[in-house]
């Protein structure tokens, strides 16, 4: 398979600290793949990193042969690479309706985007004229991850989506994940339970000081729970 997404040996700091250090990671077309890690780890800042939002200061980040590392921060969703952030960042005080709009116009997407997203989380489409920031959690992620569909990527980044959520609703979060790969879609998954990845992820890159330590195929994780125990941590 070929890769969606390619993390050369990429270098990051917050000022002095280095955070990502010789970070690797390849995104197959069409997978999942999931990273794990402790708090703190450098899971969150990888997904920065990508989208432009921390500065790498060596090493490359291959979408095909453009080099996302040297793009500024709001060329990224334009070459189809669509982030949720940990903890949702919608606008609370503008509707659903309006938050997809602002989906759709980073990549001048239109009615047949919103459409297609749409179908995806049909609860959405009861309340588009609702408060985003009235919505339940799970029904905020929701929103969150359709503004992020709303241009069409071909790599989708998301920060711990379950995070907080109902048993019911993580399974839906799951599902929309699974449908996505049917679809095409390359999803990088950072979670902190390893229960909540094993029935979606294809691999699993465990991320610890900085560094993508080991990555294993969800079968190779089955067969050595040791694994998990080792890089996350039993909680
Ligand atoms: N904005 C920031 N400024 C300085 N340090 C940060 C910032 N964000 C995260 N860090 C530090 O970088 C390290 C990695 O954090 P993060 O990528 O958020 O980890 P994870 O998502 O795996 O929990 C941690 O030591 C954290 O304290
Ligand atoms: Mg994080």
């Amino acid at each position: 398979m070929s890769d969606a997404l390619a993390i050369q040996s990429i270098n990051c700091f917050y000022g002095d600290v280095q955070v990502l250090r010789d970070f690797s990671l390849d995104l197959r077309a069409g997978e999942v793949l999931c990273l794990l890690g402790r708090n703190g780890a450098g899971k969150t800042t990888a997904l920065k990193a990508i989208m432009g939002l921390v500065p790498v200061r060596s090493g490359a980040i291959m979408l095909g042969d453009v080099d996302l590392s040297k793009l500024p921060a709001h060329a990224v969703p334009k070459a189809g690479v669509a982030y949720v952030p940990q903890g949702r960042r919608l606008f609370a005080e503008l509707t659903v309706a309006e938050n997809l709009e602002i989906g759709l116009m980073a990549r001048g997407k239109g009615r047949a985007t919103r459409e297609t997203v749409l179908d995806l989380f049909p609860v959405l489409r009861e309340r588009l004229s609702q408060r985003s920031g009235t919505l339940s959690g799970g029904e905020q992620q929701m929103l969150a991850m359709a503004r992020a569909l709303c241009i069409e990527p071909q790599v989708l980044l998301l920060d711990e989506p379950t995070e907080g959520l109902m048993p019911s609703m993580i399974a839906r979060i799951r599902e929309t994940v699974a449908a996505l790969r049917t679809r095409g879609v390359s999803t990088i998954l950072v979670e902190q339970r390893v229960d909540a990845v094993l029935p979606v992820a294809d691999r699993v890159a465990f991320v610890e000081n900085g560094q993508n330590r080991r990555t294993v195929s969800v079968d190779e994780l089955r067969a050595d729970p040791a694994l998990v125990r080792h890089y996350v941590g039993v909680d």
